[in-house]
């Protein structure tokens, strides 16, 4: 236990500004600080830091508290890990108070994972420096590749012996458990066979925000063909490899410096661009980028430049990993290095300062970027320019703040030569686009809710065995009207509308409730008069209290809007929409045919002749056939009202 002194002391060295900066780029507000929230994905800064009172506070997600609290929530720490942390960072010095055996044992587990991925992480360096076979074998391979001991240092480079057991035997002798080095993912346990996962390599440790070692990259060093070139931590309790970058601890502070971040490919480039002089870089580690990393680069900067090899792998990642980052609202600008080159051999060939100001010169926007890529093609081919303009103008839709779109839009425009309309024209449609298909989701989404509902209602009603026939014939209609109402005016097929399709199998139908009766008559009159079947228009065209009924039952989101319309776009998911109406329509004739079964079953026991009971039971034989066949369409099945059988 940390002793109440200590913790005491670290709450009055803290200074919360300080202690955000150093995982949140901080603008000042007024007497306040702002910034986008590190918590959530937000596009407009929601997250506050009110030195006065030593808080922060989160509206996007809700969080806040004090300096502790916010490493706690950041950082994924427990209590005394932050504590921990903060007291390293203000130079206070721990007391612990006599900590019983359980405290030991409840200390938590993804402690005993950081503490022994320290361990791990020290014993790769030392084997590095001091051991022989480090020193002959990894510190060589090193330092010909120009890595020097503030780089070494920096990046805390190491060697792993290529031994079985190596590690093992260290930690198991420092006390710690085969299990903890397993779930760390540093031994693997095989059918009673246990090794080291790192042997003969030297050792990429993978650090955290706040500078922890959370995994380890081992690059192999000879040629074995069936050797994979770099061999990788697992995924732990305290490593998410989608949400880490690599070298962002080590690039953090230049990374606010400059406002932008070069986004490399992997360790070594990481480490040759600081090596040249250029430290605000980072790498996704040999993946493609995920969304979690841009968040996480856009609490530094905005600004992002792609540097990749020149040749036709590079070429692909950086297209992918332009749209990525422009889909993540950060702005993009690329670097290619000339083919066959990479940052490692390209920063030795040319030498730190030329390679620095190579990397200026040949900074481009994305736009620029690929209209060289295709521009020899694009120039004498009408088609191929065509496609260029589209392709572009997908990057820039992907651009979530449309002021920057316009902006891209413009400088697209003059580059490619092509009217600002005809992009604009060209936006709208790849917009539209995506708006259909989210449509098309919504509705479906729709359709599912009015049906389940329905059902779910039908089955708890029907189970109860308590539902007369009046009841759930009168709880079908209801449901036709929800589905005419919500769905009515959507497509069901390629020529038939919903309310079509409702009235045409239902023109039998006397509903028995009048107030359903009273709104289906009142549709049929709107619809001949030629007026729009939307829901909300509906609502105003009828009756006040009949509003009212229907309004308990409309589905809200289930608005389309007018500019689709305006477009002429067609956005019926007919498939839901079909599917809804055909089975209320099923239901609702379930509900009657019931009816009939009861009021038939009456007649019989009213029935004085032998010959008018048999007559009856023909009857009811054939209304059976009929409750039987919708049921089984229905997908269920009917259970018999217990009345029923009661009163018999
Ligand atoms: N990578 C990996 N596993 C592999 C190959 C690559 O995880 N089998 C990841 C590593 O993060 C690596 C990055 O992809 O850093 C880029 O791969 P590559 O260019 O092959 O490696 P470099 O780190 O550039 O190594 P070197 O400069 O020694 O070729
Ligand atoms: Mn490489």
């Amino acid at each position: 236990m940390i002793s109440r002194q200590t913790i005491d002391e670290i709450r009055n060295r803290i200074d919360i500004v300080d202690v955000v900066s150093d995982f949140v780029s901080l603008k000042r507000s007024g007497q306040n600080y702002k910034a986008l929230s590190p918590f959530t994905n937000e596009k407009t800064p929601s997250f506050y830091v009110v030195p006065s009172k030593g808080i922060f506070k989160d509206f996007s997600s809700g969080k806040g508290g004090d300096g502790i609290t916010f490493v706690m929530e950041h950082e994924g720490m427990s209590y005394v890990e932050a504590l921990k942390y903060l007291a390293k960072k203000y130079g206070v010095e721990i007391r612990e108070d006599d900590r019983t055996p359980e405290d030991l044992a409840a200390q938590s587990e993804r402690d005993s994972l950081y503490i022994v991925m320290q361990f791990a992480k020290d014993y790769f360096k030392e084997t590095l420096h001091e051991h022989d076979e480090g020193k002959s074998i990894g510190l060589s391979y090193f330092r010909e590749r120009g890595f020097n001991d503030r780089i070494l240092e920096k990046f805390e480079l190491g060697y792993s012996l290529n031994e079985w057991r190596h590690l093992h035997d260290a930690a198991l002798k420092r006390g710690f458990s085969e299990a903890v080095l397993e779930k760390a993912g540093l031994i693997i346990k095989k059918e009673e066979k246990v090794y080291d996962r790192f042997r003969g390599r030297v050792i990429f440790p993978v650090h955290n925000l706040s500078g922890k070692v959370v995994a380890f990259g081992a690059r192999i060093l000879t040629k074995e063909k069936d050797q994979p070139k770099y061999i990788n931590s697992p995924e732990t309790d305290i490593y998410h490899k989608s949400q880490v970058l690599y070298g962002l601890y080590q690039a953090k502070n230049e990374i606010r410096k400059y406002d932008f971040c070069y986004l490399v490919e992997g360790y070594t480039d990481v480490i040759s661009l600081h090596l040249s002089g250029i430290e605000n870089v980072v790498a996704s580690s040999g993946t493609a980028l995920t969304e979690e990393q841009i968040r996480l680069m856009r609490r530094f900067t905005e600004n992002v430049t792609v540097l990749f090899d020149g040749d036709a792998a590079g070429i692909k990642a950086a297209l992918r990993g332009i749209d990525l980052v422009l889909k993540g609202g950060l702005n993009v600008r690329v670097v290619l290095l000339p083919d066959g080159e990479d940052p490692d051999s390209y920063s030795k060939k040319l030498g730190s300062s030329k390679f620095q100001e190579y990397l200026k010169a040949h900074t481009k926007d994305f736009i620029s970027f690929k209209i060289e890529l295709y521009s020899a093609d694009a120039a004498k081919d009408p088609i191929k320019k065509a496609e260029l303009i589209r392709d572009i103008v997908t990057s820039i839709t992907a651009i979530p703040d449309p002021l920057k779109r316009t902006v891209y839009l413009q400088e697209c425009s003059k580059k490619l030569e092509v009217p600002l309309s005809i992009l604009s024209i060209e936006v709208k449609k790849i917009l539209l686009a995506g708006k259909v298909n989210e449509a098309k989701a919504d509705q479906r989404r729709v359709a599912e809710d009015v049906l389940s509902t329905s059902l779910a209602e039908v089955h708890t009603l029907s189970k109860s065995f308590l539902l007369s026939v009046e009841e759930s014939l009168s709880l079908f209609e209801k449901e036709f009207i929800k589905v005419l109402i919500n769905l009515g005016h959507l497509k069901a097929s390629d020529d038939e509308y919903a309310y079509e399709y409702l009235f045409r199998e239902s023109q039998d139908v006397d509903f028995q409730v009048p107030i359903h009766q009273e709104i289906v008559d009142h549709y049929k009159v709107e619809v001949t008069k030629g007026n729009s079947m939307k829901p909300d228009t509906f609502l105003k065209a009828i009756p006040q209290e009949d509003a009212s009924y229907i309004s308990g039952f409309l589905v809200q989101k289930y608005y389309i809007s007018e500019g689709w319309k305006k477009h002429h776009i067609y956005i019926g998911d007919e498939y839901a929409v079909e599917h809804s109406a055909h089975k209320v329509i099923m239901q609702l004739k379930l509900g009657i045919v019931l009816k009939m079964v009861n009021d038939n079953l009456q007649k019989i026991k009213e029935a004085t002749t032998k010959k008018e009971q048999d007559e009856l039971l023909v009857i009811q034989t054939r209304i059976d056939g009929f409750k039987n066949a919708i049921a089984s369409e229905l997908g269920r099945i009917v259970l018999p009202n217990l009345k029923q059988f009661q009163d018999q």
